[in-house]
């Protein structure tokens, strides 16, 4: 498996990955027999979680640009009824104009060259009072508590600088109104990592650190000593994910 893999289902795995990713599905307002799409699907994540809302009569697409996930994503769902996985860019989505009741975009617009046009993609496959759940991070409300705050903030402003669309999480709204839908809904989730060992996995915390001395950013032996309270502990670090659910005009 691969670290970006093993990374989506360790970050799926945690409380509040759980707890959103629960929360995106029930704010999509499943029926059974409707068609779904899950653009960005990853390694197939909720897929399966999906197919169970729309049952035996409805379909689930997963469409995701990347061969790994896509063979990831079709070996997890070969035996799932009513799953298909499809390449495919939300930039230029292989399907019909209004032909989907529901899509959902979790963690994958913070990645795309043109999130305007990929939301506006979007509401094309959508039929009229069709629903779009996204879910995506603001980067620039990363927060590390530690006595250096200048370090805990530099750390900050470097993971959001390597990120392509790093605010998008505040921007949903926008994106999704000027797309041609009507807000529906706008959740702020609260990320609160409290060990170091989830954090590190989720954040980054040594490997970006690590990347900071790198790049000039931090001095090494500040980036130690920070790393090293972190890792005595109580650790507090987290940022603010967007949950949005909008429908298509
Ligand atoms: C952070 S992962 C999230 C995966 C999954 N949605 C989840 O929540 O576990 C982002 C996914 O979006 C895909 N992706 C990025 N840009 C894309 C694009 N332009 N069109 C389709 N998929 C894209 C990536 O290949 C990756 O699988």
């Amino acid at each position: 498996m691969t670290d970006q893999i093993s990374y989506m289902d360790t970050a799926a795995a945690t409380d509040v990955g759980v707890d959103y990713k629960r929360r995106s599905v029930v704010g999509l307002d499943l029926h059974p027999g409707q068609i779904v799409l899950d653009v960005g699907c990853g390694p197939g994540t909720d897929l399966g979680r999906l197919a169970d809302a729309v049952g035996p009569g409805g379909s689930v697409i997963g469409v995701d640009r990347d061969p790994l996930m896509l063979a990831e994503a079709r070996r997890r769902h070969a035996a799932t009824a009513g799953v298909e996985v499809r390449a495919g860019d939300i930039h230029d989505l292989p399907f019909a104009d209004a032909s989907v009741d529901r899509a959902r975009a979790d963690r994958m617009l913070q990645h795309v060259r043109d999130p305007q046009s990929a939301v506006g993609e979007v509401r094309r496959v959508l039929r009229p009072g069709g629903l779009f759940g996204t879910a995506e991070p603001d980067w620039d409300t990363l927060a590390v508590a530690d006595d250096d705050v200048a370090t805990s903030r530099a750390f900050a402003r470097f993971v959001a600088g390597r990120v392509r669309n790093a605010t998008i999480g505040r921007e949903l709204p926008r994106l999704c109104v000027r797309a041609g839908f009507r807000v529906r809904s706008v959740e702020p989730i609260p990320v609160l990592f409290r060990d170091f060992g989830t954090a590190d996995r989720i954040l980054g915390l040594r490997r970006n650190t690590d990347r900071a001395v790198e790049a000039g950013v931090l001095l090494d032996a500040v980036a130690a000593a920070w790393l090293g309270r972190l890792a005595a502990g109580p650790v507090v670090a987290g940022f603010t994910v967007y949950l949005v659910v909008a429908v298509a005009q």
